[in-house]
């Protein structure tokens, strides 16, 4: 493997294997399949693909580590491997951005903080581990009451390409410390890291078996996994309609699941609000990871009387952003793959047809040297109606629509008024608006004159409506990993 844009070839693995039982393995079909640099439509290296059989060994090897070994690793020393894994990570932190940049196209100083953040999740779950407390419960004189937080057994989880090394950190971080053993499927866009990170574990420690990782395509590993018998617990983040079947696939054994899929988040902005902070906290968190992310605040909500101000502001924005390969670190990288970008560029197409006004952007750039990448450049649409597909739908793209709005019942209506609810912004120096907003707005997180698209390891995250449920991150993050037992004695 040559090197690319002066990347040092050893940086790039040969060939992406299966990591199971601790064993770098290829598929038993001995089938591979290209991971793509979206930056230049070129291979970055085959992968290995799995299928049901390579599959059914994952969940047979997570099966065996968690009843003859990590169940019986005390929740001290579970967190003492994951601190390990903690350090290795932040120790390969430039080799594992480098590398996530190359399969995800994201710039090179947002890969450099997912690999911060990967990095914190095992550091924070470290500590976690020996704290999943139970509770005593007051019954009466004759009885004790307690409760204890077990482990699901083997966990199935399902991430997409959009931010790997977060998604990992987060959930196969909490499943490890609640005291579960692990079967990863990736996405085939991107299943470099996960690989990476899983090897990484294997040398800190972490017993062959316990975290196993099977990159493949969705309906043939990602189905198989998550109709799984031999599954007890499913966290999947991705698209609604993906995780509709993995649901179904799950009610048909009553496995229980986590789901994460994505939103349509608002950014509330009022008259009253620090006009430039909020305007600049939305040009940024749209534009991170090319609108890619599922907490992209892509609905701007805006105040009739700052309205004009808003659009000129991030008209000029936009105006100003560098595109351009990850490594080169631009403001904006190219989307994953072609169809990604077919479907924003259909959206934006829609939109226009439906009326709206486009003020920024809906191009392809004409950059020769971005030709063969799939970059597609900020755009700003207004006049945008709610109910237009774009004001309503995840684009999954450097798109962000404008609403107007007169009062706060208004912006309620409208913040409220799609299917998804993971996050909301509010920009208002009225600190009793701010909370009043908090309470009425249906998402899981509100952030309040800040916006942490992406961050906030020790925040619970996860979905009102069909953005989801259950949560990742945080302490509900470990908790979503084990299963509550309530122990009574009579006395
Ligand atoms: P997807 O939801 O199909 O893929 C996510 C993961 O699910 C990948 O690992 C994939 O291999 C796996 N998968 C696919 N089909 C499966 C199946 N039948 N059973 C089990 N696993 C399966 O999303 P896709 O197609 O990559 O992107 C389409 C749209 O989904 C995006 O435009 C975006 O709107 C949304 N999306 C949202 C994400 C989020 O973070 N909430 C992440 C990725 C996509
Ligand atoms: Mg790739």
């Amino acid at each position: 493997m040559q090197a690319i844009h002066g990347v040092p070839a050893d940086r790039l693995p040969d060939w992406v294997p299966l990591i199971v039982d601790g064993r770098e393995l290829p598929a038993q079909s001995g089938e591979t399949f290209p991971t793509l640099n979206p930056a230049n439509g070129r291979e970055l290296a085959p992968v290995a693909r799995a299928q049901a059989a390579d599959v059914d060994r994952a969940v047979a090897a997570a099966r065996r580590a968690y009843e003859e070994v990590w169940s019986r690793v005390s929740p001290a020393e579970r967190g003492r491997i994951l601190a390990r894994i903690a350090e290795a990570i932040a120790a390969r932190a430039e080799e594992l951005a480098v590398l996530e940049t190359l399969d995800t196209g994201k710039p090179i100083s947002q890969a450099r903080t997912d690999v911060r953040v990967a990095a914190r999740y095992f550091e924070y779950y470290a500590g976690a581990a020996d704290k999943a407390f139970g509770h005593t419960i007051p019954l009466d004189d004759d009885h004790l009451v307690y409760t204890l937080r077990e482990p699901w057994g083997v966990c199935g989880i399902i991430i997409p390409w959009n931010y790997p090394l977060q998604m990992l950190g987060r959930c196969v971080g909490a499943a490890l410390a609640a005291g579960n053993t692990v079967v990863l499927k990736p996405a085939e866009q991107a299943p470099i890291t996960a690989v990476a990170v899983a090897r990484l574990a294997l040398d800190c420690g972490l017993p062959p078996g316990v975290f196993n990782v099977v990159p493949g395509f969705g309906p043939e590993a990602g189905a198989h996994l998550a109709g799984h018998p031999g599954i007890d617990h499913l966290s999947f983040t991705g698209s609604v309609a993906t995780g509709t079947s993995v649901m179904q696939a799950a009610a048909r054994r009553i496995t229980p699941v986590t789901l994460e899929l994505g939103g349509k988040s608002p950014q509330i902005v009022f008259a009253d609000a620090d006009l430039e902070q909020a305007l600049a906290t939305t040009v940024r968190a749209i534009l991170q990871n090319a609108g890619q992310t599922c907490s992209a605040g892509s609905r701007l909500l805006v105040q009739q009387a700052v309205h004009d101000a808003a659009v000129e502001y991030i008209r000029e924005a936009f105006g100003r952003v560098r595109i351009g390969p990850g490594l080169e670190d631009p403001d904006l990288g190219p989307l994953i793959t072609a169809e990604q970008r077919a479907r924003v560029v259909q959206y934006v197409e829609g939109a226009q047809k439906a009326g709206a006004s486009l003020v920024w952007g809906g191009t392809i750039p004409a950059d020769p040297a971005l030709a063969d990448g799939y970059f597609f450049s900020p755009t700003l649409l207004t006049g945008v109606r709610p109910e237009m597909a774009v004001a309503c739908e995840e684009v999954f793209g450097p798109v962000l629509v404008v609403l107007p709005f007169d009062d706060e019942e208004e912006a309620v209506r409208l913040a409220n008024g799609t299917d998804y609810g993971l996050v909301a912004g509010v920009w208002t120096r009225d600190a009793g608006r701010a909370h009043r907003m908090a309470r009425r707005l249906l998402a899981g997180q509100v952030f309040i004159n800040s916006y942490g698209a992406g961050g906030g390891v020790e925040l619970p995250f996860g979905g009102y409506k069909r953005s989801g449920f259950g949560r990742e991150k945080g302490m509900e993050g470990l908790l979503s990993y084990t299963q509550l037992k309530t122990v009574t004695l009579r006395m």
